[in-house]
């Protein structure tokens, strides 16, 4: 039985470990880490998974800008490497989602696998007008990808916080 709750500053210690975990290096527990101190990425929709052992899954989306409109940006998203397949990632992406939707944001972004994003209706940004930051590569212009939450979104480039406002992040 998963639970997906709000983080709070007593989870830093696990969410930190869990991405460290998950990713095998301290990239995006660092970036995490740098998201929750940057003014210019509130508000942050920060969600954990919790499972009866304990916390096994976190999802971070940052705040963005669309066409003047609110958005936001997934990611880091990591799950306990044991814990993986079981739709945890899955629960934290549907329930970001939807608190994001109530919360009026117009469109998610995220910058990662095509064929798992797209599970969740994330389809490809570019055929919508939608531009990254910073320009994606050729053969990783397709997972920059975004879900509409309302039911015009506009278009142009997405700005971003700070923290996420560097060309090598928009590398693979
Ligand atoms: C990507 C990730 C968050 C998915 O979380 P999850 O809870 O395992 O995912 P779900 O159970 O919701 O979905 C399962 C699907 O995810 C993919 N997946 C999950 N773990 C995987 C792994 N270790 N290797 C390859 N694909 C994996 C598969 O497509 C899988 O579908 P399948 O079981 O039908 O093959 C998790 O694997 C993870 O933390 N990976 C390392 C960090 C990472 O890459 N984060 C994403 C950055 S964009």
């Amino acid at each position: 039985m998963i639970r997906v709750r709000e983080a709070n500053a007593a989870d830093r210690a696990s969410v930190q470990e869990i991405h460290r975990a998950a990713f095998g290096q301290d990239d995006e527990a660092a970036l995490v880490d740098a998201l929750f101190q940057d003014a210019t990425a509130q508000p942050v929709l920060s969600l954990l998974a919790e499972a009866q052992a304990g916390a096994v899954g976190h999802i971070l989306f940052s705040a963005a800008r669309i066409a003047g409109r609110k958005a936001a940006l997934l990611g880091p998203l990591a799950v306990w490497p044991a814990c993986q397949r079981k739709a945890i990632g899955a629960a934290l992406i549907t329930e970001g989602l939807a608190r994001l939707r109530d919360d009026g944001v117009a469109a998610v972004f995220v910058f990662g696998d095509p064929a798992y994003y797209g599970r969740f209706g994330f389809g490809p940004a570019h055929a919508h007008g939608m531009e990254p930051p910073h320009p994606v590569e050729e053969p990783w212009r397709d997972a920059w990808r975004m879900v509409g939450l309302v039911p015009e979104t506009g278009s142009g480039r997405l700005t971003v916080a700070q923290s996420f406002d560097d060309p090598v992040l928009w590398r693979v």
